[in-house]
């Protein structure tokens, strides 16, 4: 049993061949991530090289098939679909590089190649408990990380500092990597919704937003906080106040039966009525699981029902060009009559 035997049947294919990394790992349990997966009725393969196998065996129940020069991928994968006598073969279109999928082309000899669209992805939409507790822990790590930058932030630092004080303070709490690059914006900079941190130093007056994320067992964690360095100004607190109250909306409806584009409305009605609509220009949210952005989104184009035990993030921002922005994010798991949020941070507008 896998957790793709429904798709061999729905699909119509006699076997499967998984090259996410991410896919990979959700399916076998492989963290190599350097591999593909054939699948079959019959078979369960995991092929991958002598830096991977040892640990292979240890992570997946899968067959781990050692792929060397004498022994090429390409040439396991021919035995594996000789052995099944398989005709059509599952693909990852949607991941998969062109010049990969022609060279398996080119050298398998099937009679059918069926793209999966998102059919794989869409496996790993709802988290089973194991998950959510990686992902509850892996937010835990944000939130003391948060605690501790608050200590530290003061003006002179760069942004860089403040990222690698974030990074080194979630290594300490558990984390085993980070989810993305840390975005650390200040003053101006943060009207950038994805700035990339640079040199410039913390002034007093500026805005900082520090949006940030770690892995733990594999699972993301994403949360943003905006705080002011010194006092904020009139501008700074209206505009605070509204993204705050436009997250506290969609906090206050999401659950499991409305759509994704129902609960991005709901925040950003409330950003329009207050005359900032055009400076939220991003969706409202994402799923987050072994990667950071995943689907379902809630954003204006996002038609999926959400169901519980999904994750979302709820992210509203405002970005005014030369003045600054802010953005409160916190990541929830969708229960059937509303939220379990993860993020437990303070969201009271923090002056230090
Ligand atoms: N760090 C990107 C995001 O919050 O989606
Ligand atoms: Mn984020
Ligand atoms: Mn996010």
């Amino acid at each position: 049993m896998t957790k793709t035997d429904n798709l061999l049947k729905e699909k119509d294919i006699d076997a499967l061949l998984i090259t996410d990394p991410y896919n990979m790992r959700y399916i076998s349990g492989f963290r190599g991530g350097e591999g593909v997966l054939y699948i079959s009725v019959n078979q369960h393969v995991l092929i991958t090289d002598s830096r991977y196998t040892e640990a292979a065996a240890g992570e997946s129940d899968f067959t781990v098939a050692e792929e060397n020069r004498e022994h090429k991928r390409i040439d396991i994968l021919k035995e594996c679909i000789e052995r099944d006598h398989a005709k059509i073969l599952g693909y990852e279109d949607c991941s998969m590089l062109c010049s990969e999928f022609f060279k398996y082309n080119q050298e398998l000899d099937m009679e059918g190649w069926v793209p999966m669209g998102q059919s794989v992805n869409n496996l790993r939409q709802i988290k089973t408990p194991e998950e959510l507790e990686y992902l509850r822990k892996a937010e835990s790590i944000g939130d003391a990380a948060f605690t501790a930058i608050l200590n530290f932030l003061k003006p002179g630092l760069t942004e860089l500092e403040v990222a690698a004080r974030l990074e080194y303070e979630m290594k300490q709490h558990g984390a085993e990597g980070f989810s993305f690059d840390s975005i650390i914006a200040s003053g101006v900079n943060s009207s950038m919704p994805h700035a990339i941190p640079s040199e410039k130093k913390l002034e007093a007056g500026d805005f900082v937003t520090m949006d940030f994320g770690c892995l733990y067992k594999g699972y993301c964690s994403d949360m943003t906080r905006t705080v002011v360095i010194g006092k904020a100004d009139e501008k700074q607190k209206e505009i605070y106040d509204v993204v705050l109250r436009s997250q506290a909306a969609a906090l206050g409806v999401i659950r499991a039966g409305l759509k994704g584009c129902e609960v991005d409305k709901v925040a950003r009605d409330l950003i329009t009525e207050a005359g900032y609509g055009k400076c939220f220009g991003h969706g409202l949210g994402h799923s987050v699981g072994l990667f950071i952005h995943e689907e379902p989104r809630l954003s204006v184009a996002d038609q999926t029902v959400l169901q519980a035990n999904m994750i979302e993030t709820v992210e509203p921002g405002i970005y005014v060009p030369g003045f600054g922005g802010v953005r409160i994010e916190d990541m929830v798991i969708v229960t059937e009559d509303g939220c379990d949020n993860l993020t437990h941070s303070p969201k009271q507008l923090i002056e230090l």
